[in-house]
């Protein structure tokens, strides 16, 4: 397998978390840690060297961040697009339309869940509830959430993206 290091970026903002614990506790930043190298990458995803390198720079067996890692459905172990769309479809969203902007999602996009456009610009995923209930059905789209969607709210704010 490939090896690679951080970036000095990368340490930096890995190191700004690490010091909110204790100095024998630096494994308490993982999470912190694997986002800051799934966004810096420029396919968006965590590989295995990338991983490797996470474990390598808090000290902790790679086996340990690969379970975090897979874990949580916010990192992603393949290219995702420009712009990932992540739906809620847990109970609040799913009463309230999240399987029907589901379907309408993959009908515009011609992607399934987990995949990704042609051009590479849209990723669609699936996800357990964001605590935005009160906004169902929701999505978040890379960092930002967007709140009771509807077919014609979420062309509107695609059709907005750059
Ligand atoms: S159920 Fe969708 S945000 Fe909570």
């Amino acid at each position: 397998m490939e090896k690679i290091t951080l970036s000095d970026v990368e340490k930096k903002e890995i190191d700004h978390w690490v010091a909110k614990y204790p100095s024998n506790q630096k494994q308490s930043a993982v999470m912190a840690a694997l986002r800051i190298v799934q966004e810096h990458a420029p396919d968006r995803c965590l590989n295995p060297p990338r991983i490797q390198a996470v474990a390598d720079y808090l000290g902790m067996p790679v086996i340990a961040v690969e379970e975090v890692s897979r874990f949580y459905t916010m990192y992603d172990h393949k290219p995702v697009g420009k712009y990932k769309i992540s739906v809620c479809t847990n109970i609040s969203c799913k009463l309230r339309g999240a399987d029907e902007l589901m379907q309408h999602l993959e009908h515009k996009l011609g992607v399934g869940v987990n995949q990704t456009t042609a051009d590479g610009k849209f990723t669609l995923k699936e996800v357990e509830c964001m605590g935005a209930c009160i906004g169902a059905p929701m999505c978040q789209i890379n960092k930002d959430y967007h709140e009771n969607l509807d077919a014609k709210k979420i062309d509107g704010i695609l059709d907005g993206l750059e």
